[in-house]
C-alpha cells in the first residue's frame, strides 16, 4: 500500500511517499481502507521533534482518519465489512491506504455527511467544542477571543462560541485577507496580533474591561498582551505554542491572577477522551447535530492528494492555510 513515512525529524521534507506492506487484520482488530486523513498541526510538530509526546521512529503520522471498513477481526462483533467509520488513533498512521483500528477508536458518523465536514469535526472538531464548554465553561453573555481563528480549530471556535451563547467574539489572525473571513464566519472583531499592540485594541472595544475568555494556541511572551486584556474572572486556556514556546507568568502576573478571580489553565483534547468519554460522546453528538442542522458549517481548506502530504505541511507551516487541511487517499 501508499504510505507517507518519517525516517528523521526534520521540516517537511521529511515526509516520503513509498510503498509498505498492507497490515494484516488480527482478530481483535479492525482494518480501514482510508478514504481522507485529515491533517493537525500537531502532525507538523511531530516530524520537527516539538511534540511532548513523540513518535518512535519510522512512523506514518496522520490521527484522524475517514474510511470504509475492509476486514474485521473474528473478535470483533460491533462493525461490519463495508461500513463508513471515522477514527481518531493518537498512535497515528492514518496518512497510508489502510489503518489497523481498535474497535474502540471506531467514530460513527451519519451517512449523510461529507467525508471532509466529519474530518474537519474531529480532533479539530472536539477540541473546539471542549475548550470552550468543558475548559472555559463558558456562560451565556460571555466574550470570547480567539487566537488563530482563521485555522482548523479556529474557525469552529468562532462558529461555537455563537452557538454557544458568546456575547462579542474576537478572533486574531495575522492577515488582512484571513481578518475578512474570519468576520464573515461570525467574529465581531478581527484583530491583528502581529501588531505588538494589539492588546489595547482589545481593551479599546471593550472599554477598559477585558475578555471573559482567551483561547490561546500561540504560547510564548505573548502571555503578558494577553493577560492585560483578560477582564475580571476571566479565564485563559492555553492549548498550544504556534510560536514554539510555552507561557510563563512572572509573580506580578500571578498576583494579578489572585485579585482578579483569573485563571490560566491548560487543554489537551487526548486527556478528556481518555479520562471523560462521556462528555466527547456528547460533544460529538452536539457537532453533528449543529452540523445537519445547518447552524455549524466547518471551513473546508485545501485538499491534497497523499502522495503530497509534504506540500500540505509546508502550507500550514508557512500560515497559508484557512480551515480544514485534507489528504484524500481513496
Ligand atoms: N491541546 C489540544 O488538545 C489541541 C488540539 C487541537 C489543536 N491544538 C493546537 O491548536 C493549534 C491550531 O491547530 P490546527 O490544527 O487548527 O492548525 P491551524 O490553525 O489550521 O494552522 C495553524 C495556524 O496558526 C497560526 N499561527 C500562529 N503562529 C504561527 C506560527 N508561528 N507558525 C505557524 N502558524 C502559526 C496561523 O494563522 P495566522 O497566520 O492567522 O497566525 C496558522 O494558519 C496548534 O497549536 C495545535 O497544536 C491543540
Amino acid at each position: 500500500m501508499k504510505s507517507i513515512r518519517v525516517t528523521t525529524r526534520g521540516g517537511s521534507e521529511v515526509l516520503t511517499y513509498q510503498d509498505e506492506p498492507k497490515p494484516d487484520c488480527s482478530p481483535e482488530c479492525v482494518l480501514l481502507k482510508v478514504i481522507a486523513a485529515g491533517v493537525n498541526f500537531a502532525d507538523i510538530m511531530q516530524h520537527q521533534g516539538t511534540y511532548p509526546l513523540q513518535l518512535p521512529l519510522p512512523y506514518t503520522p496522520g490521527m484522524e482518519v475517514i474510511g470504509v471498513v475492509e476486514a474485521v477481526g473474528a473478535d470483533v462483533t460491533n462493525v461490519r465489512v463495508g461500513e463508513r467509520i471515522a477514527a481518531i488513533s493518537f498512535a497515528a498512521g492514518g496518512y497510508a491506504e489502510y489503518l489497523l483500528i481498535k474497535p474502540e477508536q471506531i467514530i460513527r458518523i451519519p451517512d449523510t455527511l461529507d467525508e471532509h465536514t466529519v474530518l474537519a469535526l474531529l480532533i479539530q472538531g472536539l477540541s473546539a467544542y471542549l475548550l470552550l464548554d468543558y475548559a472555559a465553561r463558558i456562560r451565556h453573555g460571555e466574550s470570547v477571543l480567539i487566537h488563530a481563528a482563521a485555522g482548523g480549530v479556529g474557525n469552529l471556535l468562532v462558529q461555537l462560541s455563537k452557538l454557544m451563547n458568546a456575547s462579542d467574539v474576537f478572533g486574531t489572525a495575522s492577515t488582512e485577507a484571513k481578518r475578512e473571513m474570519i468576520k464573515n464566519w461570525g467574529c465581531d472583531y478581527a484583530i491583528d496580533y502581529t501588531d505588538p499592540k494589539w492588546h489595547e485594541t482589545v481593551l479599546q472595544i471593550t472599554n477598559g474591561k477585558g475578555i471573559n475568555i482567551i483561547l490561546d494556541p500561540v504560547g510564548g511572551s505573548a502571555i503578558a498582551q494577553n493577560l492585560s486584556c483578560l477582564g475580571v474572572e476571566g479565564r485563559f486556556v492555553s492549548y498550544g505554542w504556534l510560536s514554539g514556546d510555552y507561557p510563563s507568568l512572572t509573580t506580578a502576573q500571578c498576583q494579578k491572577l489572585l485579585f482578579n478571580n483569573q485563571s490560566v489553565s491548560g487543554f489537551a483534547v487526548n486527556v478528556v477522551m481518555e479520562h471523560h468519554p462521556d462528555i466527547v460522546d456528547t460533544a460529538l453528538t452536539q457537532l453533528l447535530n449543529w452540523v445537519q442542522m445547518g447552524k455549524l458549517t466547518p471551513i473546508l481548506g485545501q485538499v491534497f492528494p497523499l502522495k503530497d502530504a509534504a506540500v500540505a505541511h509546508a502550507a500550514i507551516s508557512a500560515r497559508k492555510t484557512t480551515g480544514k487541511v485534507i489528504l484524500q487517499v481513496g
